[in-house]
């Protein structure tokens, strides 16, 4: 899918880079899939290359690519729902150079053969790079330790057992000991199943009005206080998945105001969507962990913002209309994310809940930093791995490249959206709108 590009110019262009505190109206210039030049009028010159392709960037923005640390890319296994293909193209449009795939595919990715074979399946496709995280436990099973050596020499860049939590709080201490002797994190699907059991959405007024068994907050809260105990006396890194209550972010705060290795990931769908959203019983609206409260959201937004959160993560988690067109008790949790995180999010930095800066480096620096990658950059040199966005842009929520359609934005009209993402030196998504 890839496409190399000799010269490539994007011309006054709002250039933003966290890392560096960038933002200005200026040139970027791409040669041979490196960095050549970033700066106001650095691209006069060679646009008077015939080679070059010039794009006129005006009103638009330049972002380093985007980094995933959390989507379901089904394959092994489940390809009817999704596959590497259809992902990486999902991420390539969604503005993404990385994507970590978790690991509850079919097999389970617990070994080095099934790392193996997903990294092997990634470089054939192309386009953005895939990251496997392996399991924490053999079968996502919550016992047995996996030979994290092993997951980590073929490519895995973090373990998780996510879809389940860790119950056993001696499995998780022995899991961060021991991968912390890789500097794997160990990324937590924090739920207390005691107390989820049989639960469609989060409980509170709204379930109770549906006759829906909810899935209470503390359910979170009690394993996301447990495990940064267990952070603090094992020193291994810690990982949160998919923060959706006020109570974890007040434990993450409280955490990393005591320097512990801890970090957390939020969703678009839990920063933008509340528990009323499952009244009509759309069945794309369950997700694991749910939908929860206004108050909730806030809390999400305001640690997004203050970097009590670092990244925002899709959880993109495709599945077909079997598992979608049924009872909502029936119904398997999840939702898309890949190809919608502008669209659905440029509110947030519209209306102030968190500046642009901030929004890129929730997508590309802090995740980076989470799975120890160099972050996409536009150091002289670097390989290009940008986002160019058009803030103006119509997008529908139709005709996505993912083989799934379970999105509750399906079908509404957004502004804001990719235009051209580069990953690895080469053009890996284009609308093109050439000039
Ligand atoms: O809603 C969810 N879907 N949450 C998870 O943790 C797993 C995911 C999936 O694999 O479908």
């Amino acid at each position: 899918m890839a496409q190399t590009c000799e010269l490539l110019v994007v011309r006054d262009v709002r250039v933003v880079d966290p890392r560096t505190a960038r933002d200005e109206i200026a040139d970027v210039v791409v040669e041979a899939g490196r960095i050549a030049a970033v700066g106001p009028g650095a691209g006069k010159e060679p646009a008077k290359s015939e080679r070059a392709r010039v794009i006129d960037g005006r009103g638009n923005w330049v972002l380093p690519a985007f980094v995933d640390l959390h989507a379901h890319l089904r394959e092994p296994g489940e390809e009817y729902k999704e596959d590497i293909a259809t992902g990486l193209a999902a991420a390539a449009r969604g503005g993404f150079a990385h994507v970590c795939a978790m690991p509850n595919t079919k097999p389970v990715n617990d070994r080095r053969a099934v790392t193996e074979a997903i990294v092997a399946r990634a470089r054939e496709v192309g386009g953005p790079a895939l990251h496997p995280i392996g399991a924490i436990t053999m079968g996502q099973k919550g016992a047995e330790l996996t030979e994290m050596a092993d997951l980590r020499d073929a490519g895995a860049v973090a373990v998780s057992d996510d879809g389940v939590c860790v119950m056993s709080a001696a499995v998780m201490r022995r899991a961060l000991e021991y991968a912390r002797t890789f500097d794997l994190p160990v990324i937590q699907h924090a739920e207390d199943h005691s107390l989820t059991d049989g639960a469609q959405m989060h409980e509170g007024a709204v379930s109770t009005r549906l006759g829906l068994r909810g899935w209470p907050r503390v359910a979170e809260d009690i394993i996301v206080a447990r495990d940064v105990l267990l952070a603090e006396a094992t020193g291994g890194r810690y990982h949160v998945a998919h923060v959706s209550s006020q109570g974890a972010v007040r434990i993450l705060r409280e955490a990393k105001s005591r320097g512990l290795p801890v970090t957390a990931e939020v969703t678009p769908h839990h920063l933008l969507l509340t528990d009323e959203a499952v009244v009509g019983y759309d069945t794309a609206c369950k997700v694991n962990p749910p939908l929860r409260e206004a108050s909730d959201v806030e809390a999400l937004r305001a640690a997004l913002a203050d970097g009590t959160i670092d990244a925002i993560a899709t959880d993109h988690a495709p599945h077909s209309s079997l598992e979608k067109d049924c009872e909502f008790a029936e119904a398997r949790p999840g939702m898309l994310g890949l190809e919608l995180v502008v669209p659905v999010l440029l509110d947030l930095v519209r209306g102030g809940s968190m500046t642009l800066a901030r929004f890129a480096d929730a997508l590309s620096s802090a995740p980076s930093r989470v799975i120890g990658l160099d972050p996409p950059s536009f150091a002289t040199g670097a390989r290009a791995e940008l986002v160019l966005i058009d803030p103006e842009k119509r997008f529908v929520v139709e005709g996505l490249r993912s083989k799934s359609k379970n999105t509750p934005f399906w079908g509404k009209e957004y502004v804001g959206a990719v235009v051209l993402t580069m990953a690895g030196g080469a053009i890996v998504f284009d609308e093109g709108r050439v000039s």
